[in-house]
């Protein structure tokens, strides 16, 4: 079921957003090389709780942790560990955050440390994938537009897009209808409405877009050993077009 927000609803997402957004910022500032995931994953424990919000994926269909950090091959719902991260390196750190009940779900993708070409390129192109696929998150649109953008942009850049994992709708439950695609063919799906909330997450990977899911039942990583990215906003549509809440 796909549930439309009100003003108020949308306004409390948008409070819980900005937290996400803040908290992001810390942890830019706090990836460096000898940093661990482990390390991060707390300091966002430690900064919502300051400001009166929750991780809401910990708990979350079992999953143990604050935040999903996926290193490098990891596609997403990496574990957060204790091996330091190392110059070079790229890592994803997704969370969702709950504010007052009101969900926002953010990832960001970072570099640690100088990082070669090729992975600048993997991030400068993913991150600009989210924004095309935002761009068509308009009243009357489809929900295939979306997809449509990003896949029509990243692959003829030699990068692929990730199927098995796709943007959805959000609050008051973290997964909610309708899912978004970060591929196919434009003017198909769902028309978009004003008042709903989803989330656009295109995980872009350098070489192949299968992926392999890990023993432990929850981290997916490239299937061929490459590099994975992964840029993540949550948005309401809006009669003045999309409004991104994960946003500061
Ligand atoms: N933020 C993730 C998403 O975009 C949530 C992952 S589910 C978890 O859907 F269980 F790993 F937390
Ligand atoms: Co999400």
């Amino acid at each position: 079921m796909i549930t439309l927000k009100t003003e108020r609803e949308i306004q409390l997402m948008h409070e819980a957003g900005k937290l996400l957004a803040a908290c992001h910022k810390e942890i830019a500032n706090l990836i460096k090389p000898g940093i661990t995931t482990t390390e991060i994953d707390q300091f966002v424990e430690e900064f919502l709780a300051e400001h009166g919000a929750t991780p809401e994926q910990k708990g979350y269909k079992g999953y143990k942790y604050a935040t999903c950090a996926s290193v490098n091959d990891e596609i997403c719902h990496g574990f957060p560990r204790k091996t330091p991260l190392k110059e070079g390196d790229l890592v994803t750190i997704d969370m969702v955050v709950n504010l007052n009940g009101a969900l926002a779900d953010s990832a960001w993708s970072y570099a640690v440390g100088e990082i070669s070409e090729k992975t600048k390129t993997l991030l400068e192109v993913t991150k600009n994938a989210l924004y095309k696929g935002i761009e068509q998150a308009v009243i009357g649109n489809r929900i295939g537009d979306i997809g449509h953008a990003i896949q029509s942009y990243v692959e003829p850049q030699g990068l692929s897009v990730v199927r098995e994992f796709t943007g959805h709708g959000i609050g008051p439950t973290l997964h909610e209808a309708p899912q978004i695609l970060h591929y196919g063919p434009a003017g198909k799906g769902l028309r978009l409405k004003e008042g709903m909330v989803i989330t656009i997450e295109p995980m872009v990977n350098e070489g192949v877009w299968q992926s392999k899911m890990d023993n432990n039942g929850w981290t997916a990583r490239t299937m061929d050993g490459k590099r994975s990215a992964q840029y993540e906003h949550t948005l309401a549509i809006t009669k003045d077009g999309p409004l991104i809440l994960t946003e500061q």
